[in-house]
């Protein structure tokens, strides 16, 4: 059977970006190959009642989603119960198409199992986007997408990038991420203050009804993450999502420092982040946990401490194609050890 641990061999000799590329080639190729793509799909795709919950009107058949930048250009949302998400977020998508940064510009961390990234916001543009998803939406999975603004648009006019993005976005996904945490675009986590988040979300409302969350990053100090997600909340936002990666090159030995780190060196700081806002705002708006997630041991961790859904993006590269379904599988043995009949009296059971 096939066997990811060997296939790693040969795809961690490849450049990163390459390997990526060889990886959204297949998932594209599902598609159509139907005998493969049922096959694989029901391997993977775990359904269970007990782990779906009704979120923003839509069914999440499970709580793991794909976290943002694995899909930049939505060209890979129809593989993705293939993979046994419950849900994808697709993006960052910026107004104007942009090349991102020089290459290389991904690393990885083998033993750490974690990355190094300075991609920046490489994607197709939000036209070339949005006609994508009018021929998918609304899709089998609930899809999120994640907006951020253009490098070359200056600070003072970074919220007309968002405006015309939620207009752009809003009629073809379930929901939308303000994404003002990113490190690779400069300037970018400056918009992570009380004036831009008040405007971004108050005037976001009288745009669409469609969920907007916000998407925090794990750099900023406890305190300050709480208070401007809960500024966030008062302003309308239907959520928070924690964390980006992490600029704290301190995680990692032999960090390039040139981009932001994800995977398992972020774990106790994406949590330790995620559980302050969660004390704050459990109970209030929706939470989702993504940062160095990487077994359903950890992803129960996060749900026990406030999160309805979590995401992953750094694991699926070390783990493979089997990582969600094995998650999920661990997520339903441990609602069983707890005696909890539905992942709904787990989320926040900490808190409580
Ligand atoms: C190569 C790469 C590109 C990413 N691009 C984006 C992005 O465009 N927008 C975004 O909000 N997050 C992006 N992220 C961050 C992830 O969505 C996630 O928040 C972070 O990696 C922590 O989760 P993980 O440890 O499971 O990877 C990116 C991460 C990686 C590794």
């Amino acid at each position: 059977m096939f066997d990811y641990q060997t296939l790693k061999n040969y795809l961690f000799k490849l450049d990163p970006e390459t390997s990526h590329s060889m990886a959204e080639y297949v998932l594209r190729t599902t598609k159509h190959l139907p005998i493969c793509f049922d096959l694989l799909k029901r391997k993977n795709f775990i359904i269970n009642d007990r782990l779906k919950q009704n979120i923003f009107g839509r069914d999440f058949l499970n709580p793991v989603g794909l976290a943002a930048g694995f899909d930049k250009n939505g060209t890979m949302i129809e593989a993705m119960p293939v993979l046994g998400f419950g849900f994808v977020e697709f993006g960052t998508v910026t107004p104007q198409p942009q090349e991102g940064n020089p290459k290389p510009r991904l690393f990885r961390f083998t033993e750490e199992e974690s990355l190094e990234n300075s991609m920046g916001f490489n994607n197709d543009g939000m036209i070339a986007i949005q006609k994508r998803l009018l021929k998918l939406y609304p899709f089998t999975l609930p899809i999120g997408v994640n907006i951020g603004k253009n490098k070359t648009t200056p600070q003072e006019t970074a919220i007309e990038d968002y405006l015309d993005l939620i207009h752009g976005f809003k009629d073809v996904c379930d929901y939308l991420v303000i994404n003002i945490s990113s490190p690779n675009t400069p300037g970018l986590r400056d918009l992570q203050n009380e004036a831009f988040i008040r405007t971004i979300f108050s005037t976001a409302q009288q745009i669409t009804s469609k969920p907007i969350l916000l998407k925090i990053s794990p750099d900023l100090e406890a305190s300050q993450a709480m208070n401007l997600s809960v500024i966030a909340v008062q302003n309308g936002a239907s959520g928070i999502i924690a964390t980006n990666t992490s600029i704290d090159y301190t995680v990692l030995t032999n960090a390039k420092k040139i981009g932001g780190i994800s995977g398992r060196a972020i774990q106790d700081k994406s949590f330790y982040i995620f559980n302050e806002i969660a004390k704050e705002l459990y109970g209030k708006t929706l939470l989702i946990s993504v940062g160095g997630i990487n077994s359903g041991a950890e992803a129960y961790k996060r749900i026990k401490a406030g999160a309805s859904l979590v995401q992953v993006y750094t694991a699926l590269i070390f783990h493979g194609p089997s990582l969600v379904r094995k998650m999920n599988e661990v997520i339903l043995e441990l609602l069983n050890k707890d005696g909890f009949d539905h992942i709904s009296e787990a989320i926040g059971a900490n808190r409580r």
